[in-house]
């Protein structure tokens, strides 16, 4: 048997169940070039919520009643390609489907031995976005303080363990005690707010980061950035790297205007998305890998089973549900 799960309609704000549809489909056979793929994981990520609407964005809208596509592991179950062998693991963006075909064309072949969900968090996307972002604008140095916000997520988690390496004292904003609890244990993190249940943030920053801030990795925009960011130091840097308090937004929202206070502490404020570093990413991938193996990097996974459970857990990350990546296991 072989299912699809396809965008059947565009949310208005928080997605629902009603978003989407799943079809039982033919099963495909490998022609001659192709390969057979089975699902085995299945990321979910926050920027999917953006394709769900038809706005332009940096990457295309999901086409309504088209299968919905995220990067996922899947094993090679028949080969007609001279490149791949039954047996063997890739990664790629791909449909969420349980069996495709593929031509080869954007499949990476990964190690089993390693770690196969590593591909699609920490030795993936995620990891590749944690690291361009505060390396490249960032720019962190020893001694400095580093406020990451969305800290116990899949991106977050690994920005503070990086600027823990690269000798920062962190801070760590998260939706949870038990969060913020494992920040401090787990992770590293010299200090973490736990914003839900924090009623003055910018006090509270103030008071752990003790001497201002100098390097702000914004996972989540809306009232938790403006509360690090009234926090910084002149020549502070600010990557914007995800919004996701805004995201089911219905309408703009109006903050403070920021010019005058990024004008007055000569501050950077700049968004990226990973793929802008994309020929970084071979010594990207070579560094993570290596801290991975010293144990300088943990990381946390919140592995959800079942195909048809792709759409909850995708809808789960709004409700902070997730500590570290969320997968999906088929
Ligand atoms: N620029 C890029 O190229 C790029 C690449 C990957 C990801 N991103 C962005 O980076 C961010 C993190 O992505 P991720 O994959 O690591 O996801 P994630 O952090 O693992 O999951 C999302 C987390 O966001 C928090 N959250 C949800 N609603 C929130 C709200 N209204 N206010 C504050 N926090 C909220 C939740 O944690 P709490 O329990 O702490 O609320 C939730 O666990 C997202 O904004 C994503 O779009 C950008």
């Amino acid at each position: 048997m072989n299912r699809v799960i396809l965008l059947a309609s565009r949310p208005h704000g928080k997605p629902s169940a009603k978003d989407f549809k799943f079809e039982d489909i033919e099963m495909p056979t490998a022609k001659a070039g192709e390969v057979l793929l089975k699902t085995v994981y299945v990321s979910v990520d926050p920027y999917l919520r953006g394709r769900m609407s038809d706005a332009k964005s940096y990457v295309a809208p999901f086409e309504l009643n088209k299968p919905m596509n995220s990067a996922l592991i899947a094993e090679v179950t028949a080969s007609e390609h001279p490149d791949f062998e039954v047996g063997e693991f890739v990664t790629a963006g791909l449909d969420w489907k349980l069996f495709q075909t593929s031509d080869g064309h954007g499949l990476t072949k990964v190690d089993p031995s390693v770690s196969l969900t590593a591909y699609l968090g920490v030795l993936g996307m995620t990891g590749l976005t944690a690291l361009m972002g505060l390396q490249e604008i960032g720019k962190p140095q020893e001694g400095e303080t580093l406020v990451v916000s969305g800290a116990a997520g899949a991106v977050g988690s690994i920005v503070g363990q990086i600027g823990k390496i690269m000798g920062c004292k962190v801070i760590g904003i998260a939706g949870s005690d038990e969060k913020t609890m494992a920040l401090k244990s787990k992770f590293g993190f010299d200090e973490a707010i736990n914003y839900k249940s924090t009623d003055n943030m910018q006090e509270a920053i103030a008071a752990a980061a003790g001497d201002g801030v100098d390097i702000y990795f914004d996972n989540v925009g809306g009232d938790i950035s403006d509360a690090v960011i009234f926090n910084m130091n002149k020549y502070g840097r600010i990557a914007i790297c995800g919004a996701i308090s805004s995201y089911n937004d219905t309408e703009a929202s109006k903050g403070p205007r920021l010019q005058p206070y990024i004008l007055k502490n000569s501050m950077l404020m700049q968004g990226f998305i990973v793929s802008n570093y994309a020929k970084k990413f071979p010594e990207g991938v070579k560094q993570l890998s290596e801290w991975l193996k010293a144990g300088k990097l943990q990381y946390a996974e919140t592995i959800v089973e079942g195909f048809d459970q792709i759409p909850q857990a995708f809808m789960d990350l709004f409700e902070g549900k997730n500590e570290g990546k969320m997968v999906v296991k088929i």
